[in-house]
């Protein structure tokens, strides 16, 4: 039976390749194999394939977008991403997405582990087009819905090429952060990479002269379009310098965020990428300083400020401020809010 064949012949043509080396060309047999023997597949649980040393060279040759978990059965924050790693591959299957999920047990796997360096758990790697060598490190989400999204900003374009005014209503519609880069002398390639990370946005971009005229724009400007707060912010291309990835960066987390932002776990890497700070009940964090007037007094609720001007300072009566400017915050403020 072709079922217990399988896995000799593959053990037999995998072995034979691997006294070649990590063999990636498409003429290795091993890929016929696959086409020949439909539903002889790699096993799945829950939709995810499950990979060992023999398989995961086959699987690199069947997906051109595969991630991978390497996971340890004790592991905690596996268990964690277990249902959502899943769910994530359902949505993709859903959405006709080309990318796959796989899992490879690390501790049982220790040759694959060793040969992508995996020290800890789970670690995900993105394989692209079935190149071994480079995998990228999964930043993303541990969640279904950002898996899929950092995932779908890889298979296909982070950003939405934008003709006209429809397509840029639609899009402006589409998110409360949307984003997009008027270029007409940039390379849009450092707006694209930034892109396919910036899951909580949505990008688009453009050269058309008659959408820079819509926009009020002269020159190439990335503007942050957002349905709260001052609607719209610029950011404009240094002429000289081109599109730096590290401002742009900072001036979307900074825009995106509200004027004034109640602390919280969620926001605490925005608040890092921004340098702003923040007050917990009786607590201290250079360089920032205690709030004054006993906001501080427990079960107050701190905010992080993230704003270069005083702005916030207006935005009514639910939060008040201090109107201190903080030391070495690059003339950010701070405030709490006020109770009931
Ligand atoms: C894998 O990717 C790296 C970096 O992009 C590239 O240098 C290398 O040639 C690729 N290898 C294969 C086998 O395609």
């Amino acid at each position: 039976m072709d079922g217990q064949l399988l896995p000799v012949l593959l053990l037999f043509l995998l072995g034979a390749s691997g006294l070649q080396g990590q063999g990636q060309g498409p003429e290795r047999p091993s890929e016929d194999l696959l086409e020949d023997t439909p539903g002889e597949e790699v096993p799945k649980e829950d939709g995810v394939l499950v990979l060992n040393h023999r398989t995961l060279g086959l699987a690199l040759q069947e997906y051109p977008a595969l991630l991978v978990e390497f996971f340890a059965p004790w592991c905690g924050h596996c268990k964690a991403l277990a249902p959502e790693y899943s769910k994530a591959a359902a949505l993709l299957a859903a959405e006709s997405v080309t990318a796959t999920l796989a899992k490879v047990d690390g501790p049982a796997e220790r040759e694959l582990t060793e040969e992508f360096g995996v020290t800890g758990y789970p670690t995900l790697k993105f394989f692209r087009d079935g190149n071994r060598t480079h995998p990228e490190e999964y930043t993303g989400p541990r969640e279904a819905k950002g898996i899929v999204e950092w995932l779908k900003r890889r298979v296909g374009s982070s950003a939405t090429r934008l003709e006209d005014e429809e397509g840029a209503q639609a899009l402006m519609d589409a998110g409360d952060v949307v984003v997009i880069g008027f270029f007409q002398d940039e390379d849009v390639a450092t707006f694209l990479a930034l892109a396919r990370d910036a899951l909580d946005m949505t990008f688009g971009f453009t050269d058309q002269p008659k959408l820079f005229q819509k926009f009020g724009l002269t020159k190439d400007t990335v503007v942050l379009f957002k349905k709260f707060d001052e609607g719209r912010a610029d950011f404009p291309v240094d002429e000289e310098l081109g599109l730096d990835l590290g401002d742009l960066s900072r001036f979307l987390i900074t825009h995106s965020m509200l004027l004034v932002t109640e602390f919280s776990h969620q926001v605490s890497s925005a608040a890092w990428g921004c340098r702003a700070g923040w007050m917990g009940p009786g607590s201290h964090r250079k360089p920032f300083h205690r709030p004054p007037g006993g906001s501080s007094a427990p079960g107050s609720s701190t905010i992080c400020c993230c704003l270069s001007t005083r702005r916030w300072l207006h935005i009514g009566s639910s939060w008040r401020a201090s109107g201190r400017r903080l030391p070495h915050s690059g003339g950010r403020y701070w405030g709490s809010r006020r109770k009931g």
